[in-house]
C-alpha cells in the first residue's frame, strides 16, 4: 500500500496534487511520502514481533538526508556500505552503536572512521579484511565488533545483477569454510564476534531461497556456539521484493518472511537484525516527468519524456519494469495504445517501456513512474550535463524540496581548469 492516489481524477502523493509541485519545481522530479516511507518500516517492525529485532534501513536505496531522519525517528539504524553513507548516518542523527557497516572492500579509512565514531558490527566478508580489521582496531585501541557474511551458494532467483548468495558471486565468506573464519576470528585481541550475517540478493519474490538460507544459519550458529564462540545476533539482510506491476506481481509478505525467520532461527535466542531497503523506499517514491513530444513512428509510436536513464536507470540496467500512469486519469472512453515510453539521451538504451499501454497523451502532460523511490534518485547521474533533478518530500498536505536541482552554472563550476591553461 502506498499514498499515491487519484483524487478526482488527480495524482496525489499524501494530500498534495502533483501538478501543484511540477509547478512549483519543474520536471523531472522526485517524490517521496512520508506516511508510506513510516508504514513500510512499521510493517517489518510488526512483522518481527515477539522476537528481539532491530531494523537497520539499508540506505543505499535512498539515502536523502530527510528520508535518513524520517527511518530515524521510527527508530531504525542503518545498515551502511561506505564512509560517506556512514557519514551520512551520522549526520541524520542516527547513534553509531546503531550502525552495521556491510560491503566486500572496506578501506582502513573506512574502518578508522566507524570505529572512532561508534559501531554496532561489522559484517566483515573476506579474511584478508578480517585482518586488515583487527589491525587497525589494535591500533586504534578498541576493539570491533563483527559478524562474518557466509554465502550459502543459495540462488535468490532474481536478476543476476542483484543476486549476491551464489558461490560465484563476489560476496561473503563461503558456508563451508565459516567455522576455520571464525576460530581465525575468535583468536585477534583486536575483534570480538557477535553474531553471523547473510544477505542472498535483492528483489526476492520466492521465500525458499530464504528459508533454504536461514537454515544454513540455523545449523551454523549451533556449531559456531559448540566451538565456544558467543552468537547472540543474527543478521539477515535485506532483499524482499516488491510489487512493480501491480496488475500481475504479488511478492510475499513482510509478515510472511516474518514468518519464516521465525520457523527457522527464532528458537536460537539470537538478537534478529534484518536490512530492508527496497521495501522501505520503493513504493514510497515516484518519477515525475512531462511529454515533451509524441512521435509517430513507422508502426511504433514514441512518447519522448523530459527524465532520462541518467535520472533513473534500472529499466536501461536491470530491463526493470515501472508502472507509468498519467497524472491526470484519462477521460472515460478514451482506448489506451502502445507507446515505446522515451527519454531524450542520445542511446538506444534510454527507453523506460517499450509497447506499453497508455492512454492518450501529448506535450506537456504529466506523467508518473511508479516503484522509483529506491535505486532511483541514489543511481542517478549527470549524464548529457543534465542536472540531478530535485527530490521532493511530502507530509499530509505539505512538501518541500530536500535536493535542489543545481543550475547549469553549479553543475559545471564543479570542474576546475587547470592553471596551466590560463
Ligand atoms: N543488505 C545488503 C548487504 C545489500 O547488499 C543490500 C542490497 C541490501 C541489504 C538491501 O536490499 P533490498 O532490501 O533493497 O533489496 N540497484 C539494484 C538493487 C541493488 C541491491 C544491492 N544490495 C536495483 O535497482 O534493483
Amino acid at each position: 500500500m502506498d499514498h499515491f492516489i487519484y483524487r478526482d481524477g488527480i495524482l496525489h502523493a499524501e494530500d498534495v496534487a502533483l501538478p501543484e509541485i511540477a509547478a512549483s519545481v519543474g520536471t523531472p522530479f522526485y517524490v517521496y511520502s512520508t506516511a508510506t516511507l513510516e508504514r513500510h518500516y512499521q510493517v517489518f517492525d510488526e512483522a518481527l514481533v515477539g522476537m528481539d529485532h532491530f531494523i537497520c534501513y539499508a540506505m543505499k536505496a535512498n539515502s536523502n538526508m530527510a528520508v535518513l531522519r524520517i527511518m530515524a525517528a521510527m527508530g531504525a539504524g542503518m545498515d551502511v556500505v561506505s564512509g560517506g553513507e556512514y557519514a551520512r548516518a551520522i549526520a541524520a542523527g542516527v547513534p553509531g552503536e546503531h550502525i552495521v557497516f556491510s560491503g566486500v572492500g572496506k578501506t582502513r579509512e573506512e574502518m578508522t572512521l566507524a570505529l572512532n565514531g561508534g559501531i554496532r558490527q561489522f559484517n566483515v566478508e573476506s579474511e584478508p579484511e578480517l585482518r586488515v580489521l583487527n589491525e587497525v582496531a589494535l591500533g586504534l585501541g578498541k576493539v570491533a565488533p563483527i559478524t562474518v557474511r557466509v554465502n550459502p551458494d543459495v540462488d535468490a532467483k532474481t536478476h543476476a545483477k542483484i543476486a549476491t548468495g551464489k558461490s560465484d558471486n563476489k560476496f561473503g565468506i563461503p558456508i563451508s569454510k565459516a567455522r576455520a573464519v571464525y576460530a581465525e576470528a575468535g583468536a585477534m585481541d583486536g575483534i570480538e564476534v557477535v553474531g553471523i550475517d547473510v544477505h542472498i540478493g535483492s528483489q526476492l519474490t520466492d521465500l525458499a531461497p530464504y528459508e533454504a538460507a536461514f537454515k544454513m544459519v540455523a545449523e551454523l550458529t549451533e556449531q559456531l556456539r559448540e566451538d565456544g564462540h558467543n552468537i547472540r545476533r543474527l543478521d539477515l539482510g535485506g532483499g524482499l521484493g516488491i510489487p512493480y506491476a501491480r496488475s500481475n506481481e504479488a511478492p510475499p509478505l513482510p509478515m510472511e518472511y516474518g514468518e519464516v525467520i521465525r520457523n527457522t532461527v527464532g528458537h536460537l535466542g539470537c538478537e534478529i537484525e534484518i536490512e530492508p531497503g527496497r521495501l522501505i523506499a520503493g513504493n514510497s517514491g515516484i518519477l515525475v516527468t512531462s511529454v515533451i513530444y509524441r512521435k509517430e513512428g513507422e508502426g511504433r509510436d514514441f512518447l519522448i519524456v523530459d527524465a532520462a536513464m541518467n535520472d533513473l536507470i534500472r529499466p536501461a540496467m536491470y530491463e526493470a519494469h515501472h508502472d507509468i500512469i498519467p497524472v491526470v486519469e484519462a477521460q472515460a472512453g478514451l482506448e489506451p495504445a502502445p507507446h515505446d515510453i522515451v527519454g531524450p539521451i542520445c542511446e538506444s538504451g534510454d527507453t523506460f517501456a517499450q509497447q506499453r499501454n497508455i492512454p492518450p497523451m501529448d506535450a506537456g502532460d504529466l506523467v508518473a513512474f511508479r516503484s522509483a523511490g529506491a535505486y532511483g534518485a541514489v543511481m542517478s547521474s549527470e549524464y548529457n550535463s543534465r542536472p540531478l533533478i530535485p527530490e521532493v518530500l511530502v507530509n499530509g498536505d505539505q512538501f518541500a524540496v530536500v535536493r535542489a536541482r543545481p543550475t547549469y552554472e553549479e553543475m559545471i563550476n564543479r570542474d576546475t581548469i587547470p592553471d596551466w591553461m590560463d
